[in-house]
C-alpha cells in the first residue's frame, strides 16, 4: 500500500515552518466533509475519475482493440492532459527492449514534429489522436500534418486504418472527423476532464497498444480509490492535501517541489505538475471571491538535482514544500565491485550496491532539508510496476481533488487555459472568435519595448 510519511512537516522537525501535531488531530474531525463532498460529486455524476477502475467494459474494448492492431510504434497526438498521462505510464512501465515505442507529439515546433516523423516508419505506426474538446489548435494542426504524412506513405485507404481517435462522446470536431473517415474511436466520459483522464482510453489505449499491464494499473487505482475513502489517519490523499493546504496558506510555502527518487517517475512528475497547477491555480473561489490561489509545482530529480537545485533548496528562500516520491525496492540493485580498495573515494563503495547509494542519498537530502527547516514529506510505494503506477495516479487525483475542497475552489475547470485557446483561434482567423481580435489589436497597438 502507498504510504505517506509526514514526520518532517511537523513542528518538532522544522519548527516554525512546520505544522503542530494537534492540527492533525483537529483536521481528522473537521475534514470529513472533504471526502464526503468529492464522494457526493461522484454519486451525482459530476465527477467520474474515481469510478473508472470499476468500468470493466471500457478496459475490455481497449484491450481487444490493442490486440487487433499491433504495431511497433504508437504515435500519440495530444497535449496537456491528453498526452502527459500516457507518456508517464510509458516512461515508468515500458521496457527499452519491448519492441514497442511511444512517440508523443505534444509540441507543435515544426522541427520537433519533422524530426519525430523522420525517426519512424509510417508502415510500423499506429496514430492515436487525443483531444477531450476535439478542437484544440495544436492537436488538430498536428493531426493534419501526420495524416498527410501517413497518406503519402501508405495511400489514403490504408492510412485510414492506422488512425484511432480518443475524444468526447458527443461534441467536438474530432468526433465528426472520426465518423466521417471511419476512424476507430474511443470516448472520454463527459464528467472527466483532461488532466483527470489518464485512466480513460486517453491513457489505457496507448498503454494497451504498448503491451503494458493495463489491468494491473486499474487494480492499483482501485486500491487507491478505496484508500481515499478512509478516515484521515488511514488516508494519505486526504492528509497530504491538508498538509499542502496548510503549508501554502499558513506557512507561505508557495512552491511545491516534486522530488522523485526514481528515474521511472520523472515523467509522472510532469503529469502531476499539470494536475496540481491547473487544478488549484484559480482566481476565484466557489463563493465568487477573488483569491488567486495555487501552489506552483516544480520538479527535481533524485539524485541528479542534488548537484543542481539542492543548494537553492537548502539555503535559498524558505518558500517551498517538498514532496519526495520514493520506491522501496528498485528493480535492479546493481552491485558495486572494483579492485580500487586503496583509494578512499572507492573503498567504502566496495560490496555496496547502487540501490544502497541511491537510498542513502535520498535520506541525506531529507535530513539536510529538515535541518534547514524545510518541510518535506515522502510518498512511498513498494516497487514501480503497473499496480503501483495505478495507485500513484489515483492517489494523486484524490490528493488534488481534496486540496481543491480545502481551498473551496473548482479544481476541475481551467478558465485561464480556455482563454488562451480562444485567443489562438482568433489570431489564426477561426470564425466565431472575432471579438477576441479587438483585445489582440489593442495590445498590439501598445507597441513593444525591445533592446537590441
Ligand atoms: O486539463 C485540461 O483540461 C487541459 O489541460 C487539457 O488537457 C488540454 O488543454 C488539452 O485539451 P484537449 O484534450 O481538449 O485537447
Amino acid at each position: 500500500m502507498l504510504a505517506l510519511d509526514y514526520t518532517n512537516v511537523l513542528e518538532n522537525a522544522v519548527h516554525t515552518h512546520g505544522i503542530p501535531k494537534i492540527a492533525f488531530e483537529k483536521a481528522a474531525d473537521s475534514s470529513k466533509h472533504v471526502v464526503d463532498d468529492v464522494e457526493q460529486a461522484h454519486r451525482n455524476g459530476k465527477l467520474g475519475f474515481g469510478s473508472l477502475p470499476s468500468d470493466e467494459s471500457a478496459l475490455q474494448s481497449v484491450s481487444n482493440f490493442a490486440r487487433s492492431r499491433s504495431y511497433p510504434n504508437v504515435l500519440l497526438i495530444g497535449i496537456g492532459g491528453s498526452a502527459l498521462g500516457p507518456a508517464s505510464l510509458d516512461a515508468a512501465l515500458n521496457h527499452p527492449n519491448s519492441g514497442k515505442r511511444l512517440i508523443v507529439l505534444d509540441n507543435i515546433d515544426p522541427d520537433f514534429i519533422s524530426n519525430s516523423l523522420d525517426s519512424i516508419s509510417a508502415k510500423d505506426t499506429i496514430v492515436n489522436v487525443i483531444a477531450k474538446s476535439g478542437v484544440t489548435a495544436e492537436t488538430m494542426a498536428t493531426f493534419a500534418v501526420v495524416r498527410q504524412w501517413m497518406n503519402d506513405a501508405l495511400g489514403e485507404s490504408k492510412a485510414r486504418e492506422r488512425f484511432v481517435v480518443t475524444t468526447d462522446p458527443v461534441k467536438g470536431d474530432l468526433l465528426g472527423i472520426a465518423r466521417q473517415n471511419n476512424y476507430a474511436s474511443f470516448v472520454i466520459p463527459e464528467n472527466i476532464g483532461g488532466r483527470f483522464s489518464v485512466l480513460t482510453p486517453v491513457g489505457t489505449l496507448p498503454a494497451a497498444m504498448l503491451g503494458l499491464d493495463v489491468e494491473g494499473v486499474m487494480a492499483g487505482a482501485r486500491r487507491a480509490a478505496q484508500q481515499a475513502q478512509k478516515p484521515f489517519f488511514e488516508n494519505p490523499a486526504l492528509a497530504a492535501a491538508f498538509i499542502q493546504f496548510v503549508l501554502e496558506r499558513e506557512r507561505a510555502k508557495r512552491i511545491l517541489v516534486l522530488f522523485p527518487y526514481s528515474q521511472a517517475l520523472w515523467k509522472f512528475g510532469f503529469w502531476f505538475k499539470q494536475l496540481w497547477g491547473e487544478s488549484l491555480g484559480k482566481k476565484m473561489d466557489r463563493r465568487g471571491r477573488e483569491v488567486y490561489y495555487g501552489q506552483t509545482p516544480t520538479a527535481a530529480l533524485g539524485v541528479t538535482d542534488q548537484h543542481s537545485q539542492l543548494q537553492l533548496f537548502i539555503e535559498g528562500p524558505n518558500d517551498k514544500a517538498f514532496l519526495f516520491w520514493d520506491v522501496k525496492e528498485l528493480r535492479n540493485s546493481l552491485p558495486i565491485q572494483h579492485p580500487f580498495a586503496s583509494f578512499d573515494s572507492m573503498a567504502y563503495l566496495q560490496h555496496k550496491t547502487m540501490a544502497d547509494l541511491f537510498h542513502a542519498e535520498k535520506q541525506a537530502t531529507e535530513i539536510a532539508l529538515t535541518e534547514a527547516g524545510r518541510p518535506n514529506a515522502t510518498i512511498t510505494v513498494g516497487q514501480i510496476n503497473a499496480e503501483t503506477m495505478g495507485e500513484l495516479i489515483m492517489f494523486s487525483q484524490y490528493f488534488t481533488a481534496y486540496a481543491g475542497e480545502f481551498y473551496d475552489i473548482d479544481a476541475f475547470d481551467q478558465p485561464g487555459v480556455e482563454y488562451g485557446k480562444r485567443l489562438t483561434f482568433a489570431m489564426m482567423g477561426r470564425s466565431g472568435f472575432a471579438d477576441y481580435n479587438r483585445k489582440i489589436e489593442e495590445i498590439r497597438t501598445r507597441g513593444r519595448s525591445v533592446i537590441q
